[in-house]
């Protein structure tokens, strides 16, 4: 049997690096194959999501995926049209989206949201980011980006900037990176440098450095993964004020770079990358975001089908 057949996906930490290759080689497969094929492996199975945050991407790309291998989705986007507003509970929500579906995919806020949904859930469950505490099917997208555009991940040095503090997908990247061997650069204004609490399990599989300056580390990176300061997760509005804007990345910075370095972004953006970037051959921050379709197909694939596909 396939070791992912009705597998919840709560942590990057639960996938071995054999499986997140696994995973990789699936989506290689998925690229490759022709699309009346493709539509095949999930045909007739449902996807149920429920999204308590706000989601562009993740949401509409575990959609795109389902469609794109045959199946169907349905879920609530809008958590204020559903009967949470009538005092519904989240245990109440997921059983009854678990009835209606054969996968489910949960965004909350509260960390630990999705192992809690899989004890109530009658189907398999997928954490499409759950507080600040992990986002791990964005984790496998980064890392097979970096795979793809790089031609491997082993040796590169990885500049990650931002907001390393409240960036849920800065922690599930880090814990994924640690089974590579990989230099790894954080960089980030001294008041959302990466949790302490953190950072003793990661010290466990991954060498990296923490710095305020990108200009340290600039001209030797091969890829620059940026992300948003999470204004959304801030106690305080001033302390949000007073980091706002730290690092944009701009044309100016982009000539100091390795003329080969990627620019890499979960999304959305705000202002930390320039527009005038989008264009140039380093950013793949679009192309991520097409191969986060792929990787989710590849993922519900190997979940709902027992013997892989
Ligand atoms: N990267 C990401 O999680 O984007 P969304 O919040 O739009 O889903």
């Amino acid at each position: 049997m396939n070791e992912f057949y009705q597998k919840d996906i709560f942590s990057i930490k639960d996938l071995p690096k054999e499986q997140l290759e696994k995973i990789f080689t699936f989506t290689d497969k998925i690229m490759q194959l022709d699309p009346s094929d493709r539509r095949e492996i999930c045909k007739g199975k449902t996807l149920g999501y429920l999204f308590f945050e706000p989601s562009t991407r993740t949401r509409l790309s575990f959609d795109a995926a389902m469609a794109s291998i045959g199946g169907n989705s349905l879920g609530i986007s809008d958590i204020s049209s559903s009967s949470t507003q009538k005092g519904e509970s989240l245990a109440d929500t997921v059983k009854i989206m678990s009835i209606y579906s054969d996968v489910l995919v949960l965004r909350h806020t509260l960390d630990g949201s999705s192992r809690f949904a899989a004890e109530v859930s009658e189907k398999p469950v997928i954490n499409a980011g759950s507080g600040t505490e992990e986002h791990p099917t964005q984790a496998i997208q980064d890392l097979f980006t970096i795979k793809k555009e790089k031609k491997k991940i082993d040796g590169l040095k990885i500049g990650i900037i931002g907001d390393l503090k409240y960036g849920r997908t800065v922690y599930s990247l880090l814990h994924g990176l640690g089974n590579y061997d990989v230099d790894v650069r954080l960089i980030s204004p001294e008041s959302l440098r990466i949790r302490s609490d953190s950072t003793y399990e990661i010290k466990k599989k991954l060498n990296f450095t923490e710095s305020t300056s990108l200009d340290e580390h600039i001209d030797e990176l091969d890829v620059l993964y940026v992300t948003r300061i999470q204004k959304e997760r801030f106690p305080d509005e001033e302390e949000y004020l007073k980091v706002k804007g730290s690092y944009v990345v701009g044309l100016d910075l982009l000539k100091q770079m390795k003329d080969d370095c990627i620019i890499l972004h979960p999304l959305p953006r705000i202002d930390e990358i320039s527009p005038e970037i989008d264009n140039t051959k380093n950013a793949k921050y679009f192309e991520q975001a097409e191969y986060g379709k792929h990787t989710r197909a590849a993922l519900l694939g190997l979940i709902l089908n027992e013997n892989g596909f």
